[in-house]
């Protein structure tokens, strides 16, 4: 549904700082612009070169649509340019991974050892006779084990699906049974505030009416009291890597062989098998990672996501890797054992790249500026953010209180389905909060109305991808219809699924999914644009707004709020709230009914899940909550 409605501009500018926004950079970007605009393949094809195929490509793109072709005939695999490469031309005993326990656990991988490793994996698996296009699924906690396994499968041709450690054996298994996974790969538990959580039962559980499933993977973090391996189907992981040769040849994969397939978080509807390629994906991931987040030689690289989520794919493991840096993981919750965790990690390890999303931030900033002042965050450099719009108020406490007023904030948007980051504001470029940004140099995006038109600035519509860009997702897995209706919706666009509206400058505003658009009295009112004004609101720590239906105006806006400590809720406060909502909106905006709560339904990768509200609201089945935390 896209219909006009103007929302309010004047947001203030942030210039970065002069050290970052020298002239060398700005000329940079206005050249990649450039030399995009000027021949898009002729700039994939520069992108492409700085990677290493064993046989070259033929052509840079096809397209015949709704399927482009990247790298046509081109061979390579994945981790020879995450690993090899780098053992081979310089990086051998660089730090590619740092992983951090929830205690004092620490454990350091070179790029020749964690490519040893990857070996023994890949090893392991091919005898229990796991080969190219198999289907394997990682059920893992955030440990070197995890990002080994992912590699490890990559190196056979294997194609992953991670599915997130937090899933139940529900969802775990909807998620084996669809990909039909041959291999499990588990660990005995995770560790979360101190508590030790399962996750072999679960996926017992989960692979009893999974007939595709010959093998699982066990890795026991607890020798003390090592979990019963059961023979029959069951082997332990370092049992298996035991014997296993330290090198394996990779498999040479064909540049449109499918790499992982993910099943993205869900808000909406049944889980769908995105799946990315080898040689696209590997492209776009190393692009933006160099490109978007910066990352150069010496840095240390920390993108908090769980390997489990597209972010964690592309920017935790595939892109930071192609990129030859320094990976930092933890375990960690954020608050445990107190909120001061990540600032003490950013201090001891000279974090320099934070990569993060809005959801922690907010839940930081209710902790107050204590925590992150007690420590000297002066290693870093670049901050980003991901997951859903920042607000201007969590831009303002992120860029103040961690970018001490100097940082750039890297505001990126982007989809498990397109795989690399595709709106954004690059490091060096002014900074609107509430804006994520530009498209980047590579990415043809659009605000349209329903037809297809762009339209004007300021006025809202479906965000649209134009032309196809080599991350594309290649397909949803068993699933070719659901696949086209992405680029069958609005002309013969990539929609996008999300609201947004372009100002004279070019820089979209995210105004919610098209799905979370409330239409109030006719008029479309995207639920974030009225959190975003909620939360302005100094007494608010979190908002999320649904439509209620209404006889006269076919809804109206319901709001749940959860305050900051101190204080209290009652109808002074609610009516201080919506004076907000109507300074910042106007009345069209303004909630009718606000209530207080003290936590929102959240799926696991911290999406606000509207439908759950409305659902209750409405005393109807709220369907599918397999995502749902907790
Ligand atoms: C949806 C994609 C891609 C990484 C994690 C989520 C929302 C994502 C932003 C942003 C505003 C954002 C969109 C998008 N989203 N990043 N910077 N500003 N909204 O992946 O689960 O596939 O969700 O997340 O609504 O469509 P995902």
């Amino acid at each position: 549904m896209v219909e006009e409605h103007t929302v309010m501009t004047g947001t203030r500018t942030y210039l970065p700082d002069p050290s970052i926004r020298d002239q060398a950079t700005m000329q940079e970007i206005e050249t990649r612009h450039r030399e995009f605009r000027d021949d898009p393949g002729a700039f994939w094809d520069r992108v492409a070169g700085e990677l290493e195929w064993s046989r070259p490509y033929a052509k840079v793109r096809e397209w015949n649509h709704p399927h482009a072709r990247w790298f046509i005939d081109g061979r390579t695999n994945i981790t020879r340019n995450c690993l090899d490469r780098h053992v081979n031309n310089g990086r051998r005993n660089k730090v590619a991974l740092i992983w951090k326990g929830e205690d004092d656990e620490e454990r350091v991988f070179t790029y020749r050892q964690l490519a040893r490793e990857v070996c023994r994996l890949a090893n392991g698996l091919k005898s229990l006779g796991v080969g190219k296009g198999d289907r394997v699924c990682i059920y893992m906690p955030v440990v070197p084990e995890q990002v080994i396994s992912m590699l490890a499968c990559a190196r056979i041709g294997a194609i992953h699906t991670v599915v997130f450690g937090g899933f139940g054996a529900g969802a775990l298994n909807h998620r084996i049974v669809s990909a039909g996974a041959k291999v499990v790969i588990t660990a005995d538990m995770t560790l979360r505030r101190g508590k030790r959580i399962p996750l072999k039962s679960v996926v017992e559980e989960a692979v009893v009416e999974a007939p595709s499933v010959e093998h699982v993977i066990v890795l026991r973090r607890d020798l003390e009291q090592p979990v019963e391996i059961h023979a029959e189907i069951e082997v332990d992981y370092y049992g298996l890597i035991g014997g296993m040769a330290r090198d394996c040849t990779a498999e040479e994969m064909d540049s449109a062989d499918p790499l992982f397939i993910l099943f993205t978080s869900g808000t909406t509807g049944a889980p769908k098998g995105i799946v990315h390629s080898c040689g696209g994906y590997m492209v776009g991931a190393y692009y933006t990672t160099k490109n978007v987040l910066d990352l150069k030689e010496n840095d240390v690289y920390w993108c908090t996501a769980d390997p489990g989520w597209i972010t964690g794919h592309t920017y935790v493991v595939y892109g930071p890797l192609l990129a030859g840096g320094t990976v930092f993981l933890t375990e960690a919750t954020p608050d445990f054992p107190d909120p001061g965790g990540w600032w003490r990690m950013v201090q001891e390890f000279g974090v320099t790249i934070l990569y993060t999303a809005p959801t922690a931030i907010r839940m930081f900033m209710r902790f107050g500026d204590d925590w992150p002042n007690r420590c000297d965050l002066s290693s870093l450099r670049v901050l980003a953010s991901v997951g859903e719009p920042l607000n201007p108020e969590a831009f303002e406490w992120f860029y103040r209180l961690i970018g001490k007023e100097k940082l750039p904030v890297v505001d990126t948007w982007w989809q498990t389905e397109t795989g690399m980051h595709m709106i954004t504001t690059l490091v060096g470029e002014p900074m609107k909060p509430g804006f994520a940004g530009k498209p980047i140099p590579g990415v043809v995006a659009d605000v349209v109305d329903k037809a297809g038109n762009s339209v004007p600035p300021g006025t809202a519509g479906a965000l649209v991808i134009r032309e196809p860009w080599p991350s594309m997702m290649c397909g949803v897995y068993q699933n070719e219809e659901r696949y086209r209706q992405y680029w069958s919706t609005i002309g013969t666009c990539y929609t996008a699924g999300d609201m947004a509206v372009k100002d004279k400058d070019g820089y979209f505003m995210i105004i919610g999914r098209s799905d979370d658009l409330i239409i109030v009295a006719g008029h479309n009112i995207g639920t974030a644009e009225v959190e975003s004004a909620l939360t302005s609101h100094k007494a608010v720590a979190e908002a999320a707004v649904i439509g209620k239906p209404d006889p006269v105006k076919a809804n109206i806006i319901k709001a749940f709020v959860i305050l900051r400590q101190g204080n209290v809720p009652g109808e002074k406060l609610k009516n201080e709230i919506l004076h907000q909502v109507r300074m910042n909106l106007g009345p069209v905006a303004m909630p009718s009914e606000i209530e207080f709560v003290d936590s929102l339904p959240k799926t696991r990768s911290g999406k606000i899940m509207r439908r759950l509200l409305k659902a209750k609201e409405m005393g109807i089945d709220p369907g599918d909550i397999s995502t749902l935390e907790d």
